[in-house]
């Protein structure tokens, strides 16, 4: 008789692919990560997620911050509820998933992902089943990861498709991206990168700074690195926090909201529809991942 854990590692064995299915349930899934902690990955996300799910998309956040998630807090929101409650306890994934301004949905990850790994077969295929049903009411998924070079951040990374790199033009903040991708594609050539550089104050320099971790990326790795875009360091950010209102919803006409926008389109754009995947080969991927600590 097989064992439990052989057991599990077919389950996901059968299920996960790095190849793309066609499939009009399958998801766009974006992790955004950095390598420095406060870069502004948070903030990015929920207003990404808002002129997102404003062009029409069905937008999920997933706060996958394994410290000190705090997505619904920047945004006032609470939930009793995180996933580790749908994996453990018999909470349908609806009942975690908080709604926020312009009809976001958000889900507090908590450390249900970490969890993953403690899963027997029967409770990981009961899980897979319920997060497929996110297939279907989804378009995009946000993953807000935590920063740095944790070994548990890696691997959220690693279980990516496509990852958007915030940073800030400080040296720190850049050279521990770069410390990111290196880490990553010496284990996975097939994840690709998009930077985001926020807090910028001088635009030549941030360009000046992008052109460096790009050729540095292409020389030493081997890695193409692309840029999604630049947003100011801009007072609009901390009134916003400070409502807890997301800045595009309460300066929709800041130079920011315009900068973010012009991010959007350069998203959109890259969407060749190969990157989508569907939830429970994610999953798989993760517990993966994860089962190998
Ligand atoms: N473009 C910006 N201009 C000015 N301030 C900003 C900008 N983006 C973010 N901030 C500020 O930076 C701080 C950190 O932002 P945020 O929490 O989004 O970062 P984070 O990368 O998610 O942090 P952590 O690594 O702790 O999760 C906040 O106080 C926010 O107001
Ligand atoms: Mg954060």
């Amino acid at each position: 008789m097989k064992d439990q854990a052989e057991n599990l590692r077919q389950l996901v064995n059968n299920r996960d692919d790095r190849q793309p299915t066609i499939s009009t349930l399958n998801t766009r899934i974006l992790t955004i990560t950095s390598g420095k902690g406060g870069v502004g990955k948070t903030n990015f996300v929920i207003n990404l997620g808002i002129l997102l799910q404003k062009m029409g998309k069905k937008v999920l956040i997933i706060d996958a911050d394994f410290g000190l998630g705090n997505v619904d807090i920047m945004l006032g929101l609470s939930s009793p509820y995180n996933l580790a409650h749908v994996i453990f306890n018999d909470v349908d994934i609806s009942d975690v998933i908080i709604e926020g301004p312009a009809g976001i949905m958000i889900l507090p990850g908590g450390n249900g992902l970490l969890e993953l790994v403690n899963l027997k077969p029967k409770q990981l295929e009961s899980f897979i089943k319920k997060l497929e049903k996110l297939d279907s009411t989804v378009d995009i998924i946000l993953i807000d990861t935590g920063a740095g070079l944790s070994t548990n951040n890696i691997k959220m990374i690693l279980a990516a498709n496509e990852v958007i790199l915030v940073t800030t033009p400080e040296p720190t903040s850049l050279m521990d991206a770069y410390s990111v991708i290196k880490i990553v594609s010496q284990i996975e050539q097939d994840i690709h990168f998009n930077l985001v550089m926020n807090k910028v104050e001088n635009i030549d320099d941030a360009n000046n700074n992008i052109k460096n971790i790009q050729k540095a990326g292409k020389r030493f790795l081997n890695v193409e690195i692309s840029t999604l875009g630049l947003l100011d360091n801009s007072s609009v950010v901390s009134k916003s926090i400070k409502t807890q209102c997301p800045f595009v919803l309460e300066y929709p006409h800041s130079k920011i909201s315009k900068q973010l926008k012009s991010i959007v389109n350069s998203l959109m754009g890259s969407d060749n529809g190969k990157n989508t995947i569907n939830m429970s080969t994610y999953i798989c991927r993760l517990f993966k991942l994860f089962e190998n600590r």
